[in-house]
Formats: structure tokens, C-alpha cells, sequence
């Protein structure tokens, strides 16, 4: 009898202990809000380089990319000061703030670009190269490879 509680007890801890390890593998860091952020981020910035890419897409959904421009930049707003660990595990919220703000500056700048009256599809490309820099420049302290 003795025994059998004993291996029973034994059999919980281990379920615990695996249900700990599959939490920290499935969420190594606290980002499950940033990570649904990134999923609207990724989507609008699929619609924005779909329509920067010519003149004829651009034309017939400006206001769309502007519209997702802003979005991006909401985003941005909203994640400012998110508490989260860098690739290493670092948590340096100065460095995450200062990627973001660079981010928030970049995709003001294009939502602006992209809306001016009589915008050309070449400056609006150009414009949009500097927010995927700054895409770019967090993820490689911040996005785990995948
Ligand atoms: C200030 C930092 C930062 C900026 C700026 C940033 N990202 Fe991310 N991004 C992250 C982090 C951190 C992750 C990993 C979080 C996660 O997916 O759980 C991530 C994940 C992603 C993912 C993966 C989401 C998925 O479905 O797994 C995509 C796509 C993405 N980012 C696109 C972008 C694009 C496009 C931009 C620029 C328009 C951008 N990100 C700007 C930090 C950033």
C-alpha cells in the first residue's frame, strides 16, 4: 500500500514536472500579445508590399496602404513599452523602446508619405524600405530564428 502511493506521488511530480517543461517550451517568454500583434503586423505588411509594388496596384489602393500604414504604427504605439526578453533572454526595456520608436517614427513618416496628394509609387517603395529596416533591425536581437 505504502508503495503504491509512493509511485503515485512519484507519477504526479512527473506530470507536473512535463507540464512545466511543455509551458516553457511552447512560451519561452511572456509574448503571447506581442506575438498576435506580430501576426497583424506580418498581414498588413503583406498588403502594403503588395501595393507599393507598381504603379497601377498602388494607384487603386492607396488608401488601403495608408490605412495599414497607420495600423502598423498603432501597433507600434501600443507595444512601446512591452516588457519582453531579447534572443538571449535580456530584458533591457530601454533597447526594446528604442527599436520601437524608431519603428513608430518610420511608418508615421510613410503613412504620410503614402497619402500625399499625387504620391509616386517609387518614393512611397523607397519610403517603405525604411520601416522594413527597422522590421529587421529588432528581429535581430529580438525574434527567435526559426
Ligand atoms: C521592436 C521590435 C520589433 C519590431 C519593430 C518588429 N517586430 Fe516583428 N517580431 C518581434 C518579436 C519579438 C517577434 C517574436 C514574437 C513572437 O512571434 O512570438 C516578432 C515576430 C514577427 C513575425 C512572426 C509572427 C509569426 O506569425 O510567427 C513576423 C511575421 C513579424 N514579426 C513581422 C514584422 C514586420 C513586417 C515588422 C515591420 C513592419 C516587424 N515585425 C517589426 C519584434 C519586432
Amino acid at each position: 500500500m505504502k508503495n503504491r502511493k509512493g509511485s503515485v506521488l512519484a507519477l504526479a511530480s512527473l506530470v507536473t514536472a512535463m507540464g512545466f517543461a511543455g509551458l516553457a517550451m511552447a512560451q519561452p517568454r511572456d509574448d503571447e500579445k506581442l506575438h498576435k500583434a506580430m501576426e497583424q503586423v506580418r498581414d498588413k505588411n503583406a498588403l502594403i508590399s503588395k501595393n507599393i509594388r507598381n504603379e497601377a496596384n498602388f494607384k487603386k489602393n492607396k488608401q488601403a496602404v495608408v490605412d495599414a500604414a497607420k495600423a502598423l504604427n498603432k501597433i507600434g504605439k501600443e507595444f512601446r513599452e512591452f516588457d519582453v526578453a531579447d534572443k538571449t533572454g535580456k530584458k533591457d526595456p530601454k533597447a526594446w523602446t528604442a527599436f520601437m520608436d524608431a519603428y513608430i517614427k518610420e511608418t508615421e513618416k510613410f503613412a504620410e508619405d503614402a497619402a500625399k496628394e499625387g504620391a509616386k509609387q517609387p518614393d512611397v517603395k523607397k519610403s517603405y524600405a525604411n520601416v522594413s529596416g527597422t522590421c529587421t533591425k529588432c528581429h535581430d536581437v529580438y525574434r527567435e530564428e526559426e
